[in-house]
């Protein structure tokens, strides 16, 4: 036609090509699809959009049925999120389908099992932070110690410990620290040593909290040792009962801990899980990090448990300090009132982790759900009408205030890093 270039902004030609709009959350961050409505590409960046106010936590809640993709869409998250630098860490991967995903940006899955040469010590301290003192580390890391021995305890008691119980492990803690100082071995703590300092507390340790002798306090605090001696000689042994193996790898682009070898009971893998993602808490504390996403994949498995939720909650609260972005796959919204009765704390401290996510994801949901998910999430009764319905790939988004329906998109290279259907084919 031998007309002249023009050029203009797409604030201008809009009105000619309206699919350069900006619609959804904008046009920075990953690609995830196309939103249904307006047939535009569908981007997502929790940090930014945590920076622009659009969102107050940086947090993920992704709720779907069997099969509906909603770990091919964490996956392709991480993998398209590691091009912007974001690293990923995967606490655990009960099904062992995240292997690839590492591999293919250059990392190695972890894979833990029984009979197998790799040990993870979640007692491990991790990097220490530029900008934290010692003194304000050393305390850092033996809190971090007590909410991990205290999880895995009150979890495999299937209680809460009581106060004797409690301090005969703050007791125990110390003096495995402080033994190691006085001999300045300077070796990282075992669990194996918590288990024998509980196990034979000194007559010094029971005077500190009122006890005559250290046989008494032995017997007060017996079965909070003997649930802790699961992880040393019980079932659990050879997993997470020395010095690790494989060192945290702190600048790959993605950590994986492969439990998949592990199948158990719900109590082990949650335990296992426990164990790992403390070890992982060294990475992920440590806020000069970069951006961070931390996958809790199947993360219901943990949220059945009252001391997981409240070891997940802790990291939840403190994710905006660490700069990191938390993302829990569950089935259900109910998935989080199962963790106690009604009027629990347990389930307060469940809910309270869905308040802490200001991106809520829903997959399909089966139809007896519908109310009680409409109901939490605020949904419309259009929206809710959607979700029994939702096929394979697409989502309901609640980004703060706003709704979207998104369809993810995979390349064919993603698509087959994703698949998890490979077997039953
Ligand atoms: N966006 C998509 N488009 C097409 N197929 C998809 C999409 N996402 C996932 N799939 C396919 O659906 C299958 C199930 O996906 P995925 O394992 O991610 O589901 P899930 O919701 O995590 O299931 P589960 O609850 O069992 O863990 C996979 O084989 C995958 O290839
Ligand atoms: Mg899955």
């Amino acid at each position: 036609m031998q007309l002249p270039v023009h050029r203009a902004t797409t604030a201008n030609l809009q009105a000619l090509y309206p699919f350069v709009v900006e619609t959804g959350l904008g046009s920075e961050g990953c690609y995830v699809g196309r939103e249904t409505g307006s047939g535009a590409s569908f981007v997502y960046d929790p940090w930014r959009l945590y920076n622009t106010q659009a969102i107050t936590n940086a947090n993920i809640l992704l709720a779907g049925v069997l099969g509906r993709g909603k770990s091919a869409l964490a996956k392709t998250m991480a993998f398209r999120l590691a091009a912007f630098g974001v690293r990923t860490y995967v606490p655990s991967d009960p099904k062992g389908e995240w292997g690839p995903v590492a591999e293919a940006l250059g990392a190695r899955p972890l894979v833990l099992g029984r009979g197998m040469a790799t040990r993870i010590n979640p007692l491990d301290p991790g990097r220490r932070p530029s900008g934290i003192d010692e003194p304000t580390w050393d305390r850092e890391v033996r809190a971090r110690r007590i909410s991990l021995l205290q999880a895995l305890t009150e979890t495999g008691l299937g209680r809460p410990l009581r106060p004797v119980e409690r301090n005969a492990l703050y007791l125990a803690l110390d003096r495995v620290a402080q033994s190691e100082a006085d001999l300045e071995r300077r070796r990282t703590p075992v669990l194996p040593d918590v288990v024998d300092a509980l196990m034979n507390p000194t007559a010094e340790m029971a005077r500190a909290i009122g006890i005559r002798s250290g046989a008494e306090l032995a017997a007060q605090a017996r079965d909070a040792a003997l649930e802790l001696r699961r992880l040393v000689v019980g079932d659990l042994a050879g997993l997470f009962d020395g010095p690790t193996t494989h060192p945290l790898e702190f600048d790959a682009a993605m950590q994986v801990v492969d439990t998949s070898r592990l199948a158990g009971d719900d109590t082990a893998v949650a335990l296992l899980m426990t164990c790992a993602s403390a070890w992982m808490e060294a990475a992920i504390a440590d806020p000069s990090s970069g951006r961070r996403l931390v996958v809790y994949d199947e993360a219901w498995r943990m949220m059945r448990l009252p001391a997981l939720v409240r070891r997940m909650q802790a990291h939840w609260k403190l994710s905006r300090a660490w700069g990191i972005s938390n993302v829990a796959v569950i089935h259900r919204l109910s998935d989080l009132g199962a963790v106690g009765d009604a009027n629990s704390e347990a389930v307060a401290l469940a809910r309270g982790l869905l308040a802490d996510c200001s991106t809520r994801i829903v997959y399909a949901q089966e139809t007896d759900q519908l109310a009680s998910t409409a109901s939490q999430l605020g949904l419309t009764d259009v929206e809710a009408s959607l979700l029994p319905n939702l096929p394979i790939g697409r989502g309901l988004w609640k980004v703060g205030r706003r709704s979207f329906v998104v369809d993810h998109l995979r390349s064919p290279e993603e698509a087959d890093l994703v698949d998890t259907d490979m077997r039953m084919r």
